[in-house]
């Protein structure tokens, strides 16, 4: 009996050495941590239940057979955060690379299964050489397996991403079909084709980081929603992104112990907008002192910074932000900024997390480049999210709220519970200037006349109390109060039932 429970404990030392010391330092040395070492980070100390620890590959094409190193190259299983359970697979850069064969993608396939059918979030560690090119179609297959999963648990259970290595080819498309993706810092690329390939095909000479590295992908391309300094830091920002989240979508977000009046006054924020209706101010700072102990985990911080996604707690629940940012670009809305906050709205329409919506919008940015790039279908994407959503919807309009983008921002109209606005708040159809320049376009060479008139518009229209006279605003409000009316009202809310019409699914414009 001895010799058997020996016998356990030695294929598993040799399972845990993955592609061996060697290998493992290779891996140390680029500053990366082992797939083991990072599911032991991302979970909760001694939580890890390990699946499939021997499933070994059944390749035997190009002398393979010879090598079968016990778990394949990706380690799956189950553990907690912070007490609350998750699915986690993790490849393994030191077997066969981490490449992606068939009986890989069975391993992740089945925890893919598992957690759907269990009701938790699946964790994806990507550090990967791609489809096992010993392999060839049933590598791909095993790719299309894992895909088909990643979408039939779209919106029932959190899929988050990291990449710690390389993410070439198809692999990339897993990742992109989950909730967020986040990268590393230096040593994480994702790219459809590699950058020898691109210089054959197109002549363009670029390195992988240029190409695919976390600052492209959170800055430029958004593929990525955050980029982080290091393994360690990575692992452990997801780790507070999940205690944001709910298990699934059937499942509330986790209510969190709060120490923080709900009731709080903040008298700073009614000087927070500047006498200078042009001069800007800074938004994070309202989402900060609205926020329980002022906590915020913002999604997509370097990309159209125009527009604010982020999660905060109010009286311990998770509610999501969407906020425009005057300081950047006006805090106009664009191809970018619909485009990021339209995914961040599903997502909490798909959860159940309740959405703020905080509003200082001057408009759509005009001109030819937005209007070639599609400004219209994508500025919908926000629209429709914003009317499709059933989760309940509070809105402050602290300043701007002009033309097409006041309709956007979770407006009355669109199904909005509660919509307030601060005494600051201008609801007109655009500014004071360019109607009337539109409106007196005979007077537009006396400029003493243009004053007069831009005056009297202003007094009219620059203010909140029409669109309250028609109850498009619920209440105007006080600043310094906005905390504790937003708590009160999504407190009120907590028991809201809304249904959209039967359908298969809807025809979003994408
Ligand atoms: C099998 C692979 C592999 C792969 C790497 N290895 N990629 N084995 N299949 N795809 C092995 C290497 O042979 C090596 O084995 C070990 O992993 C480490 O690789 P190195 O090249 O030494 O590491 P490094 O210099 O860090 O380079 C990493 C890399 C490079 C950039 C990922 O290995 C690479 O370019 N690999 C091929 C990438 C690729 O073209 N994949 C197919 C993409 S197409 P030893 O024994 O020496 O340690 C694709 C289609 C999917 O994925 C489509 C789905 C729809």
């Amino acid at each position: 009996m001895k010799d058997i429970l020996k016998e356990l404990e030695d294929r598993r030392e040799v399972a845990r050495m993955g592609g061996g010391e060697r290998r493992i330092n290779a891996q140390h040395a680029k500053g990366k941590l082992t797939a083991r070492e990072r599911v032991e980070l991302l979970l909760d100390e001694g939580s890890f239940e390990e699946f499939d620890t021997f499933k070994a590959h059944r390749c035997t094409d190009f002398g393979m057979q010879k090598e079968k190193p016990a778990g394949d190259g990706v380690i799956t299983g189950w553990g907690t955060i912070n007490g609350r359970m998750v699915y986690v697979f993790s490849q393994d850069f030191t077997v066969f690379g981490g490449s992606l064969s068939e009986t890989h993608a069975e391993k992740i396939c089945k925890i893919q299964d598992m957690a759907m059918q269990n009701g938790a979030p699946v964790i994806g560690i990507n550090d990967s050489g791609g489809a096992r090119i010993q392999e060839g179609v049933a590598s791909l297959a095993g790719y299309a397996e894992v895909f088909q999963r990643n979408i039939m648990a779209s919106g029932v259970v959190p899929q988050i991403s990291l990449i710690m290595g390389p993410c070439a080819g198809g692999a990339v498309y897993s990742p992109a079909m989950t909730d967020f993706i986040f990268m590393v810092k230096d040593s994480s690329y994702m790219f459809v084709t590699g950058p020898d390939v691109v210089k054959t095909v197109t002549n363009e000479v670029v390195t992988a980081e240029e190409l695919g590295g976390a600052s492209t992908h959170t800055k430029k391309s958004s593929v990525a929603d955050g980029a982080f300094e290091n393994d360690i830091e990575a692992l452990t920002e997801v780790r507070r992104l999940v205690d944001f989240l709910p298990l699934n979508n059937r499942d509330k977000a986790p209510v969190r112990p709060f120490f923080d009046e709900p009731g709080r006054i903040e008298e700073s924020l009614d000087t927070l907008i500047p006498e200078n209706p042009n001069q800007p101010y800074d938004m994070k700072e309202l989402i900060l002192k609205v926020a329980d102990e002022g906590d915020y985990y913002e999604i997509q911080e370097d990309f159209a910074k125009n527009i604010i996604t982020c999660f905060i707690r109010l009286e311990g629940q998770t509610v999501g932000v969407v906020a425009n940012q005057p300081t950047v670009l006006a805090g106009c809305l664009d191809i970018d900024s619909s485009r990021k906050a339209a995914r961040f709205v599903r997502f909490c329409d798909a959860f159940e997390i309740p959405i703020l919506t905080l509003v200082d919008v001057p408009g759509f940015l005009p001109g030819t480049s937005q209007e070639y790039g599609g400004v219209i279908k994508h500025g919908a994407k926000l629209l429709f999210a914003y009317g499709e959503a059933t989760v309940p919807k509070v809105t402050v309009i602290t300043r701007k709220a002009y033309g097409g983008a006041y309709d956007v921002m979770a407006s009355k109209h669109l199904r909005g519970d509660f919509n307030y606005a601060w005494p600051t708040a201008e609801i007109a159809v655009m500014g004071a200037k360019g109607a009337t320049e539109i409106i007196h376009r005979a007077d537009l060479g006396d400029a003493e006349k243009i004053a007069a008139h831009t005056q009297d518009y202003e007094d009219r229209f620059a203010n909140p109390f029409v669109a309250a006279e028609r109850g498009f605003i619920d209440e105007v409000i006080m600043p310094q109060s906005t905390r504790k009316r937003v708590s009160r009202a999504f407190a009120s809310l907590r028991n809201k039932k809304l249904q959209n019409p039967w359908k298969k699914h809807d025809n979003i414009p994408l």
